[in-house]
């Protein structure tokens, strides 16, 4: 099992969840965050790097089985990006899940999930 986190912008949540119900993948933690990510030009101030503004940004996590890390990472990446891809249109991160429990039946692992 993998968690995949991604990253991604506010005005693409609602295309990024309708490309992974397609992609079969129905259910999905979200989150309002803020966060930066590289700067391409880092600002000076009298000798220090500033840290740059937060910025709002959504925050998906799907905890999936191996078969879904891929599929879900297509579906994010088509439909998270702005055009052919730009600057700040966000990230995936993908982690080891070490266990799931589905509360009501005490299901445990890949058919929990
Ligand atoms: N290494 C990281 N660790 C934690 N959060 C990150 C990391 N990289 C990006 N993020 C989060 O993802 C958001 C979007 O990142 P962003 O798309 O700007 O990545 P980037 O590495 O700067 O790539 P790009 O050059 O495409 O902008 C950031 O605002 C931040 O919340
Ligand atoms: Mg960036």
């Amino acid at each position: 099992m993998k968690l995949i986190t991604a990253i991604i912008q506010e005005d693409r949540l609602d295309n990024v969840r309708e490309a992974l119900i397609q992609a079969d993948i129905t259910r999905i933690s979200v989150s309002r965050i803020s966060g930066h990510g590289r700067q391409e030009d880092i600002e000076i101030y009298r000798g220090r790097r500033i840290a740059p503004n937060l910025l709002p940004k959504i925050k998906i996590e799907i905890a999936v089985n191996e078969a879904f890390v891929d599929p879900a990472i297509d579906a994010i990446i088509a439909s998270a990006r702005h055009g052919e891809g730009q600057i700040g249109d966000g990230k995936i991160f993908v982690t080891p899940l070490e266990e799931c429990v589905r509360i009501r039946t005490r299901e445990r692992g890949c058919s929990a999930i």
